[in-house]
C-alpha cells in the first residue's frame, strides 16, 4: 500500500484503521488481534486511538491483543489523543490541554497499548482554555523523553493550528478532520487548504459519515447514495463504500481516511479503492449532489 510521508522519520499507512468502536464490537482478545493482522496483511499499519474511546477502554482492548504478538508493535504505528476528559460523577465533561494532564494522560496510554512510546500525539479537540506555551512544553518534555515521537492536532480551524504551533519549537504533523463527501464542511471552510498550506497530510475521520450514508433516510443522504451508485457504475466500484474512499484520495491534499469498520470485507473495501479512480467530473458529481446544487 502507498504510504504517505509525514516527516523524514515517520510515514503512515495510506488507509488507517481507528478503534474509536472497539468496545461496542465486543470481540474477544484472538478475534481483535485477528482484525488487526488482517489489516497489517494488507498493508494497513497505521492505528488511530484516543485515550477516552470505549470510556477509557478501546486502547486496553487493543492492547491486549497487541500483548499477544508483541512483535507486532515494530511494524505499527500507533497514534492516540488526549485533551478530553470524560464526565463523571464529580465533574463535567471538560478539556485539559495543561501540561501535567497531557503528560499523564500519554503515561496512561503507553500502559493501556502495552507500549513504550506513540508515533503520534494528537490533542483531540480544540481548547478554548489553552495554555499554548503550556501544551507546547508538554510536547517537549514527551519527546524529550522518548514517549511520543510526533504531535499534530484533531479537529482543530486555520487560526487554533497557527495559535498552538507559534509555540512550538518543531511542527505539528496533521490535522485530524471529519472528511467525507457527506460533510463538506472542513472543504469549504480553509481548514483543508491549511493542510495544503503547510504541505501536511489530513487524517479524515467519519470517511462514510460513520456509517449514516448507507441507510440515511434525509434528502442529502438519498440523493448522495443515488449519484455515488451511479458513479460507481461507471468506474467498476462494487460498493458505494469504495466510491466514498475513491473520493477521498482523488482529493490533492493526500488524505488519509480512517476505516472504523469491525469487518474484514469492509477493510478489503477500502484497500480496493486504491485500485479506482475517478475522473474530474465524476468528483464534482458526487461534490455537488453532497451540496444539492451546483458550484456557482
Ligand atoms: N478525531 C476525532 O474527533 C474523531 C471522531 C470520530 C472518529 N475518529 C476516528 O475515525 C475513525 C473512523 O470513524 P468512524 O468509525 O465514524 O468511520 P466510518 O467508516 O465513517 O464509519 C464506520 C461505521 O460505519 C459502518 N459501516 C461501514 N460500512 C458500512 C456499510 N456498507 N453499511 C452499513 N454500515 C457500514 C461500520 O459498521 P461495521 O463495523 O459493521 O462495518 C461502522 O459502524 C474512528 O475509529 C476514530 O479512530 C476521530
Amino acid at each position: 500500500m502507498e504510504r504517505i510521508q509525514l516527516t523524514d522519520d515517520l510515514s503512515f499507512s495510506r488507509f488507517i484503521h481507528g478503534s474509536w468502536r472497539l468496545a461496542d464490537w465486543q470481540y474477544s482478545t484472538k478475534k481483535t488481534l485477528d482484525l488487526i493482522e488482517h489489516a497489517m496483511d494488507r498493508g494497513i499499519t497505521t492505528f488511530d486511538h484516543a485515550d477516552i474511546y470505549g470510556g477509557y477502554t478501546c486502547e486496553t482492548l487493543f492492547g491486549d491483543a497487541l500483548n499477544e504478538k508483541p512483535s507486532l508493535r515494530y511494524q505499527m504505528e500507533l497514534v492516540t489523543k488526549c485533551g478530553i476528559v470524560l464526565p463523571s460523577e464529580q465533574r463535567p465533561k471538560h478539556y485539559n490541554t495543561t501540561k501535567p494532564h497531557i503528560i499523564a494522560s500519554v503515561e496512561q496510554s503507553l500502559r493501556n497499548l502495552r507500549t513504550d512510546y506513540i508515533d503520534l500525539l494528537l490533542i483531540h479537540r480544540p481548547d478554548p482554555f489553552m495554555d499554548p506555551h503550556e501544551t507546547a512544553d508538554a510536547f517537549v518534555r514527551l519527546k524529550e523523553t522518548g514517549k511520543v515521537r510526533h504531535f499534530g492536532v484533531s479537529n482543530f480551524k486555520d487560526h487554533q493550528w497557527r495559535m498552538l504551533e507559534s509555540h512550538m519549537t518543531f511542527p505539528l504533523v496533521t490535522n485530524q478532520l471529519e472528511l467525507s463527501a457527506y460533510h463538506l464542511e472542513n472543504f469549504e471552510d480553509g481548514t483543508l487548504n491549511l493542510c495544503q498550506e503547510k504541505r501536511i497530510a489530513p487524517m479524515a475521520w467519519s470517511p462514510l459519515a460513520g456509517g449514516s450514508i448507507f441507510n440515511g433516510t434525509d434528502e442529502k443522504a438519498i440523493r448522495l447514495r443515488q449519484t455515488l451508485q451511479e458513479v460507481g457504475h461507471e468506474i467498476g466500484a462494487d460498493r458505494i463504500d469504495e466510491v466514498l474512499y475513491a473520493w477521498l484520495i482523488r482529493h490533492p491534499a493526500q488524505i488519509m481516511p480512517i476505516i472504523g469498520s469491525s469487518k474484514k470485507e469492509r477493510i478489503d473495501a477500502a484497500v480496493k479503492s486504491l485500485d479506482l479512480s475517478l475522473n474530474h467530473d465524476q468528483w464534482f458529481a458526487i461534490l455537488q449532489s453532497s451540496m444539492g446544487h451546483s458550484v456557482p
